[in-house]
């Protein structure tokens, strides 16, 4: 078979050839040229790598690989995504006023789920985890405070599908409320109202509704849309059918994922611990991430050595929307960043050490330019 020549392939792909021979000599380990010739296995994992099925056609001596990215292949590519496409569990997160029982809802979420015993003492801080409910998954995010919430809708990771909105019977919509209230219309989520504190004196929910009416996310039951569901977090009652509206809410949604795909996801938090070194809570959102992965968070990257379940169990592999905690990190990644699984560490090392030069240039850029003085200042 006659061999490929960079230039052909740079032409067929659309690459600047320079940009191929880099890539070229990344995947043989040598020096390339415009005029280097390339095995077709290499020709065609370079193609992949941006997105092309390569095919060459041999006509007579000249070789030349025919015109590739089709639409048609990116329509393959998606048909194979699609027929991938397989239900996971969603993903919710508690929003709300400080002390409107965020986290004690939570935990009675938990309580609920686990009355079984399997974790007796539940006093540990966990960001998320995953329950399951007339045999069907869910997961949970802790959030402290919205703010991680928009951190992570900041980086275009959107982890949420479902914001349950928390709000204290007795003291109704107070500004956090708002404040998450919009984060989660800003983030297109589906939105269920929890009035929580059912139990206490002054509980009033029918205020709660009204205020619900004024802020265009009126109650079912007031002719809205917004499901609400009375709640006491201490007692425990109405948990249950929170549960159950949520799963209601999941099934309309019709989410699904790519199990099948090269892991990816995002940091929910990460911590140092003594003794694991940098240690990061993930949801998986695509793709199964499995013990050997070499993964890339931004300017940090890890060889998956062992993964934990929210219940500290080790497990050998995580499916989409499963929360897992990964040690051995290069660094702490930041809440909210993405990672994803890639070839092998050196890789996931290479683009870390990239994404690394990358944020210290624009440090040195910031620094260096002058600051623009702003309209109102001038005035
Ligand atoms: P922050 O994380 O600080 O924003 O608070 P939070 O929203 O997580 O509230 P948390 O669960 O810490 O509850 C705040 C207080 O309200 C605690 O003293 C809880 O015991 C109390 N509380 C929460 N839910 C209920 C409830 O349903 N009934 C009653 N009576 N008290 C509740
Ligand atoms: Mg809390």
């Amino acid at each position: 078979k006659p061999p490929i020549i960079v230039r052909d392939l740079a032409v067929a792909l659309g690459l600047k050839p320079f940009k191929l021979i880099s890539e070229v000599s990344q995947a043989t380990g040598g020096f390339a040229g415009i005029n280097s010739s390339l095995d077709e296995p290499v020709a065609m994992k370079i193609a992949e790598k941006y997105g092309f099925l390569l095919e060459v056609k041999h006509r007579g001596e000249a070789v030349a690989p025919q015109k590739v990215k089709t639409a048609d292949t990116k329509a393959k590519i998606e048909e194979e995504e699609q027929k991938n496409l397989t239900p996971r569990p969603p993903v919710i997160c508690i929003l709300g006023h400080v002390d409107h029982g965020k986290t004690s809802l939570l935990d009675a979420i938990r309580k609920a789920n686990v009355a079984s015993g399997e974790a007796g003492g539940i006093t540990q801080h966990i960001g998320a985890y995953q329950i399951e409910f007339q045999g069907k998954k869910l997961t949970f995010l802790d959030t402290p405070g919205h703010a991680a919430f928009s951190k992570m809708r900041a980086r275009g990771a959107d982890v949420t599908d479902i914001a349950v909105l928390v709000v204290a019977a007795d003291d109704g919509f107070m500004p956090q409320t708002d404040e998450a209230l919009k984060h989660a219309q800003n983030a297109d989520v589906a939105i269920i109202v929890a009035v929580n504190k059912m139990d206490v004196k002054g509980a009033n929910i029918e205020q709660v509704k009204s205020q619900m009416q004024q802020r265009n996310i009126a109650p079912e039951d007031w002719g809205g849309e917004t499901i609400t569901v009375p709640v006491s977090a201490i007692k425990g009652t109405g948990v249950d059918q929170l549960l159950e509206m949520i799963l209601l809410q999941a099934e309309v949604l019709e989410l699904k994922a790519n199990p099948k795909a090269e892991a990816s996801g995002v940091v929910i938090e990460s911590e140092i611990e003594i003794g694991r070194g940098s240690v990061a809570t993930v949801i998986v959102q695509r793709g199964t991430l499995r013990v050997g992965d070499a993964l890339v968070c931004g300017q940090h990257w890890t060889r998956v050595k062992a993964l934990f379940s929210d219940k500290g169990e080790q497990i050998k592999e995580a499916t989409p929307s499963t929360p897992v905690r990964i040690i051995g990190w290069s660094g702490t990644p930041d809440s909210g960043a993405t990672f994803r699984a890639v070839k092998n560490p050196r890789e996931a090392e290479r683009l870390a050490e990239e994404a690394e030069q990358r944020t210290r240039k624009e440090a040195t850029v910031a620094a260096a330019e002058p600051k623009e003085v702003s309209v109102e200042q001038l005035f």
